[in-house]
């Protein structure tokens, strides 16, 4: 009786998922089917005073950044180590401007030399691997940008990039590559 009830809660909660629209036109994580590729933590921090988001998979660089104003806030993402076999995947270059104050990271090897070439920001490694494409278990890895106080933002989650749009003036820049979610 019980299990017949929950059986019909579920369906109805089913067609109910079906019927409605699409919040948006984005590929759903869940129909990608996860590779198994072991992942680490992207480290998420934020200082104020440098006004600048910081990345990184190191806990002991990411102590030494919170031991000089940066505030932890969790995990951005997993991403792929640097010994990671997936054929896909590629490095995620990380750049630093002392200009700005603000950690700049891309998948884009273009992106990346006219950077280094154009501009004030210099080489600061790669902080780990992502895919170009959504695939193993991946979601979008969302880049929003603050001209004015110069800082990059990355997140997977629409709803932080909504509020940091509409809220605090950053402004969108796309899918900077796929990473598996936090
Ligand atoms: C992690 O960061 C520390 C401090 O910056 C550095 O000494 C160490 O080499 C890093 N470890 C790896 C695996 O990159
Ligand atoms: C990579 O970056 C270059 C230079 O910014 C840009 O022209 C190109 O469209 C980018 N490629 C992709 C796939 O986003």
């Amino acid at each position: 009786m019980k299990l017949s009830t929950v059986a019909i809660a579920l369906a109805s909660l089913y067609m109910q998922a079906s019927a409605a629209p699409t919040a948006s036109d984005a590929p759903q994580p869940e129909t990608v089917p996860n590779c198994g590729y072991p992942t680490v933590a992207l480290l998420r921090a934020w200082s104020q005073s440098a006004t600048d988001h910081f990345f990184t998979t190191n806990q002991t660089e990411m102590d030494a950044f919170l031991a000089n104003g940066y505030v932890a806030q969790g995990i951005a993402a997993y991403i792929l180590p640097s010994d990671t076999e997936a054929p896909t995947a590629v490095p995620l270059f990380r750049m630093y401007s002392a200009q700005y104050r603000d950690h700049y990271y891309t998948a884009n090897a273009t992106n990346r030399d006219v950077l280094l070439s154009q501009s004030s920001y210099v080489s600061d490694g790669i902080a780990g691997f992502v895919y170009p494409d959504q695939e193993c278990g991946t979601v979008p890895f969302y880049r929003i940008y603050d001209h004015a106080i110069g800082d990059n933002f990355f997140t997977t989650d629409q709803a932080e990039i909504y509020d940091f749009v509409d809220q605090l003036g950053y402004t969108d820049r796309g899918v900077t590559a796929y990473v598996n979610p936090q």
